[in-house]
């Protein structure tokens, strides 16, 4: 049976999307963690953190462009859809991701603040340039500086961009309404952001396969698959 959606999004006029790697789990792209996820295949500390990309630039960005190559021929699904509709019909809808695939973006959807980088731009450390790059292959590796090129990801043990992550937290902290989806609420500070929205009474909704330690908090919490459950939207 299909059970409509506790809340009507008509009565809401700021909302903001909070999403995780379960959205994208729909369009063929591993989540992080749980059965088959990401890390248990990839041991991050040997392609994801700084120190492995000064020890080996090379063979992280070997790594990094096979994730390009995936992830571009992965397309947004019907979640990332709705979310666009949505915005397209409430343009002052935010979507916040923790995902660096860019298919927010690529379904439509516009505001998106990417917690976490993307893996759709590349940046020099040295001269403080980050330029979209979407090639595949990268035409170089390296900046005319002559250093490596980094790709702009948040890799672990990396600080977040405090200028990102203050936009997030005024987003939610303005929003009348926060949807959190796919996100195991594990990693933060990213994890904190919806508690932004609890503590100042905001509705706030979860959608997720599994139960998360946040659970507990959401005014809903509902359990399954992010593009079913959100083409239950009116
Ligand atoms: N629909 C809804 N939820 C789903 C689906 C789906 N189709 N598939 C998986 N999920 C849920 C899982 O139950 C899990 O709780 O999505 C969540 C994904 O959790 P993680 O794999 O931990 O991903 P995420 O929370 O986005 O990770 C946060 O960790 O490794 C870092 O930087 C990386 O941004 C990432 C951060």
């Amino acid at each position: 049976m299909n059970q409509t959606f506790p809340i009507k999004l008509d009565d809401y006029n700021r909302i903001v999307f909070f999403t995780g790697a379960g959205i994208s789990a729909e369009s063929g792209i591993p989540t992080y963690r749980g059965k088959g996820g990401f890390w248990s295949a990839y041991d991050y500390e040997e392609y994801a953190c700084q120190r492995a990309f000064d020890a080996d630039p090379e063979k992280v960005w070997d790594f990094h462009e096979e994730r390009r190559k995936f992830v571009a021929g992965c397309q947004p699904n019907k979640g990332h859809q709705v979310i666009a509709d949505i915005q397209s019909k409430k343009p002052s809808t935010k979507v916040i991701t923790q995902n660096i695939d860019g298919l927010h973006q690529r379904a439509g959807s516009g505001n998106v603040i990417e917690l976490h980088g993307s893996l759709w731009r590349v940046r020099c450390d040295r001269e403080g340039i980050v330029t979209d790059n979407t090639r595949i292959p990268l035409q170089t590796r390296k900046c005319s500086c002559g250093d490596y090129l980094r790709p702009d990801i948040v890799w672990f043990e990396d600080m977040l961009d405090t200028t990102v992550l203050q936009e997030a937290i005024q987003s939610v902290a303005k929003s009348d309404l926060l949807i959190t989806i796919g996100t195991s609420a594990t990693v933060f500070p990213a994890a904190d952001i919806p508690l932004f929205a609890v503590q100042r009474q905001i509705t706030t909704v979860e959608i997720n396969q599994e139960k998360t330690p946040l659970s507990h908090y959401y005014t809903y919490s509902i359990q399954g698959s992010a593009s079913e459950i959100l083409s239950r939207f009116d």
